[in-house]
């Protein structure tokens, strides 16, 4: 296969973009910088790299969207032998959570092998918007909510904040977090004298399952995982 349509065939970009990397002298093949488009490579036994970073073929990737119900944990292993999230979908080589939900939680939860995008979205710098529906053992005060958006202690090293916190109904609000420290929300609500009694994740980025049973998957949407890596710099243009 020719270089150029192996490069745009795995995601990495554009072809036109591709066609950049390899004239500037970006790519290499078995550690040989390569600068003619046309070259033929063999995708089964030519190790080709962008930067010195290998490239794989993008079919190999996977993502998967699952409505997580209660009473599973995200981990690939539970050493006290709980029911995993892995037991809910197809057995496929590599494939991890994107960050976890607790035992008790519902909602979205992205699972992938895809290590750069599940490194990216798990990164504090990108604080992706995860958006909670939380129900609470009373209804929260207005001067709750302000103290949520203001940050709360929960005895770490910095407060927590939430975004957009809103009573949805009686008991229920509904909020944004932009990082994902352990039991955050439950904490939260414990230092305000609330107990959180039901707690769901409705979105993590763009990603939304309201199409899902609890317990049921689907593959991601191309458009997904390109907006997915548009919201981390990588992707088109970028270095995958
Ligand atoms: N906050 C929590 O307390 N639990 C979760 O599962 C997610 C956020």
């Amino acid at each position: 296969m020719r270089l150029n349509r192996y490069l745009a065939q795995c995601g990495i970009a554009s072809r036109r973009k591709a066609e950049e990397f390899i004239r500037s002298g970006r790519i290499s093949v078995n550690g040989q910088t390569v600068q003619k488009l046309a070259v033929q490579v063999d995708i089964r036994h030519d190790r080709i790299c962008l930067d010195e970073r290998l490239i794989e073929p993008a079919a190999e990737r996977k993502y998967i969207l699952l409505n997580k119900p209660k009473g599973v944990i995200t981990t690939v292993d539970d050493p006290f032998k709980r029911k995993t999230v892995m037991e809910l979908i197809p057995g496929i080589p590599g494939l991890v959570p994107v960050g976890r939900l607790d035992f008790d939680t519902e909602g979205v939860i992205l699972l992938t092998n895809d290590g750069e995008l599940n490194f990216r979205l798990s990164h504090p710098r990108y604080k992706i918007d995860k958006i909670y529906l939380v129900t609470l053992n009373r209804p929260v005060n207005a001067a709750d909510l302000e103290r949520l958006k203001k940050g709360v202690n929960i005895g770490d090293s910095r407060p927590a904040r939430a975004s957009n916190p809103e009573k949805v109904a009686g008991r229920r609000i509904r909020l944004t977090l932009h990082e994902g420290r352990k039991r955050q929300i439950k904490r939260m609500f414990t230092a305000l004298r609330y107990e959180v009694t039901a707690l769901r994740r409705e979105q993590y980025a763009i990603l939304r399952c309201d199409d899902l049973k609890l317990a049921s998957w689907r593959y991601l949407t191309r458009e997904e995982i390109v907006k997915l890596k548009k919201i981390v710099g990588f992707g088109h243009g970028n270095s995958r």
